[in-house]
Order: structure tokens, then C-alpha cells, then sequence
């Protein structure tokens, strides 16, 4: 079985530089693919409270663990804090309700889901409306992120990061926290590569993790284009590989770890055999011409929020 290489963080643990997205994996679909990117070598799954599926994702890895295919710490875990717990106070008790699903003493890499806070209602309450306007609050989240940082030092998170941060927000945070986020989760895939935002991770040692990496494709869509573009297909024909596969290998030749979210297994063996081939500088150069700046995600809900990153 063969694994994917990692990438060493600024603080020392190792990721592996392709992981397995989950949002949209729900149900029987949702433990189909995760027990088979564990048993074919995925040691790297990315979830969300946002999600709810870290209790099935718990399970298998659970199941995993018990019968002794895999041990925990074998596994790079990743979950992130929801919007409607960026209150301080509310921080350990997110993380914990979330370790409790996961099955796990402690997650390894730990994201703030955005920079927006919204009301909490309840738990079950992920996106509370007011009036049909979303309803965010004012917590800052570098006080947000303080409280994170407390998770570290009680041994409940290995790592911490950030997600759908702009570069003044980074910056900003950067500038007020003691633990350094190790990482930054963006969207980030042909049509949207975000280099200014990349080149500053790479400045600050933050490694720079692809969503959306294949621009969610979707059987009888014509976006994206990139997939079916004649360039792109010649170079999967001259690699022996998918255009899938080489939207991938791109998006790792640049720096990114992707984390491409996938159901079916042709899809999911496909996605984790990328590292045996490498684009050269002009095929690199060529694939940035899709750079068009399309942003798939806007969470234009929260658009009117002094936090909005976009
Ligand atoms: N931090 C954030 O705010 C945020 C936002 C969005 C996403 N994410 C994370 O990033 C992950 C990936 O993003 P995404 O799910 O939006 O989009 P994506 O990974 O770009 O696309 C997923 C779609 O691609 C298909 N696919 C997978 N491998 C393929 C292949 N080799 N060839 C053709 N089609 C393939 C999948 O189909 P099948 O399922 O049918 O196999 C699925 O419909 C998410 O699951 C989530 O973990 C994070």
C-alpha cells in the first residue's frame, strides 16, 4: 500500500499532502468511503462540525483502531471550530463535543471554520437567521483564537489553523497569537489559485491546504472547464494519468496539500495515486492560465459582517 508523502509543519508534526474531503459525505456513503481511503492508504481526512459526520468518521476510524489496521496516531485528523462557537467560552466545549464524535483524545489539526462568529442558538442550530439575515455576532477572532490556543496547551489539539482567513486577517492574527497556525485552509483550485495569499503562507511557514481542489465537478455540469480542456487532457494522456489526477499533482506542485472530496472508489484510488509524476515549470505555467479568479465559495450570507473575507 502505498502513502502519501507529508509535509513536515511549523511545529514539527508531519501531514500528508493529500487528504480525504468529507463535506457532503453523509450516511452508509459517507463510512464506505472513509473505511475504503483507510484501508488504500488515505491517513489524512478532513471534516467539520459544519459536516455532521464526525460520528460516522469516528466510527470507522474507531473500527480501525480496535481490530488494529491502524493506529491513532497514524491518522491526521482534521476538524474545525463552527461559526456559532467563536465565543471564548465556548471553544472547549465545541472541541470536546466534537472529540467525543471523533472518538479521540485529541485532534490533530484544529481550524477556525472562518473568521465570522454567529450567534449560538443551539447545536443543532448551525446557521441561526434573523429577520432572513444570518445572525453573526461581534466576537473577535483573535479572541476566538486565544481560546483555541488553551486546547494546545491542554493536549485536546496537536495543531491549530485557520480557514477561509484573508491576508489581512492572517496577518492580523499573526501578529497578536503565541501559538503560529500551522496552516491555512483555502479554496483553492485551478480557476481560483489565490498566489498572493500563497506566497504569503509560504513567508510565514503556513502550509497552504487546497479545498474544493477539483473545483467540484458534478456528472453533467459543464463546469469546471479545466477538467475537459484539451491542454489538460493531452497532459493526463502524456502522464498516463486523469485530468483529475493532474489538476492534483498541480495543485501539490505548487505547495498546497488538496484534500479532494470523493464517494466513489475509482475516484478515491485515482485522487491518492498522483505521486509518481511531476509537471515541468511550462506545464505548471500553462495550467495558471485557468487562474480566473472563480470563487465557487462566497458565504455571501455573511457579506455585510466586518469579518467578511472576500
Ligand atoms: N474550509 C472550508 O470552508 C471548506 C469549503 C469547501 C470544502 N472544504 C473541504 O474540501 C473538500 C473538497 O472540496 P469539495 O468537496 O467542495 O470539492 P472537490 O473535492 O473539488 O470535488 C468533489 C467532487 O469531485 C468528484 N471527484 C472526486 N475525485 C474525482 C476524480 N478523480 N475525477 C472526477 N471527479 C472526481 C467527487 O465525486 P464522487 O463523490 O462521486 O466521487 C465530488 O463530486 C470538502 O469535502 C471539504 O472537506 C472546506
Amino acid at each position: 500500500m502505498k502513502l502519501a508523502p507529508t509535509v513536515k509543519l511549523n511545529n514539527g508534526y508531519e501531514m500528508p499532502i493529500l487528504g480525504l474531503g468529507t463535506y457532503n459525505l453523509k450516511k452508509s456513503r459517507c463510512e464506505a468511503a472513509v473505511r475504503h481511503a483507510l484501508e488504500s492508504g488515505y491517513r489524512h481526512i478532513d471534516t467539520a462540525y459544519l459536516y455532521r459526520n464526525e460520528g460516522l468518521i469516528g466510527k470507522v476510524l474507531g473500527e480501525f483502531v480496535c481490530q488494529q489496521k491502524l493506529k491513532r496516531e497514524q491518522v491526521f485528523l482534521v476538524t474545525k471550530l463552527w461559526d456559532i462557537y467563536h465565543n471564548p467560552e465556548k471553544v472547549q466545549y465545541a472541541c470536546n463535543l466534537q472529540r467525543k464524535a471523533l472518538g479521540v483524545d485529541y485532534i490533530d489539526l484544529y481550524l477556525m471554520h472562518s473568521p465570522v462568529g454567529v450567534y449560538y442558538i443551539s447545536d443543532e442550530d448551525l446557521m441561526p437567521h434573523v429577520e432572513g439575515e444570518l445572525w453573526t455576532n461581534d466576537v473577535d477572532y483573535v479572541d476566538t483564537y486565544r481560546a483555541m490556543e488553551h486546547l494546545v496547551e491542554l493536549g485536546q489539539v496537536r495543531s491549530l489553523g485557520l480557514s477561509n482567513f484573508n491576508a489581512a486577517q492572517l496577518e492580523r492574527l499573526l501578529k497578536s497569537c503565541q501559538i503560529k497556525p500551522v496552516a491555512l485552509q483555502i479554496e483553492c483550485h485551478p480557476g481560483l489559485v489565490q498566489v498572493p495569499l500563497i506566497e504569503l503562507c509560504k513567508r510565514h511557514d503556513i502550509t497552504v491546504v487546497a479545498y474544493s481542489p477539483l473545483g467540484r465537478p458534478t456528472p453533467g455540469r459543464p463546469t469546471p472547464e479545466y477538467l475537459k480542456d484539451p491542454s489538460v487532457v493531452a497532459l493526463a494522456a502524456k502522464y498516463g494519468k486523469t485530468p483529475a489526477q493532474v489538476i492534483l499533482r498541480y495543485l501539490i506542485d505548487i505547495g498546497t496539500v488538496p484534500i479532494p472530496k470523493a464517494s466513489q472508489e475509482e475516484h478515491l484510488n485515482e485522487n491518492l495515486d498522483v505521486f509518481d509524476f511531476l509537471l515541468s515549470p511550462e506545464e505548471l505555467q500553462q495550467l495558471l492560465t485557468f487562474n480566473r479568479g472563480e470563487r465557487l465559495w462566497k458565504f455571501e450570507k455573511a457579506k455585510n459582517h466586518p469579518h467578511y473575507p472576500y
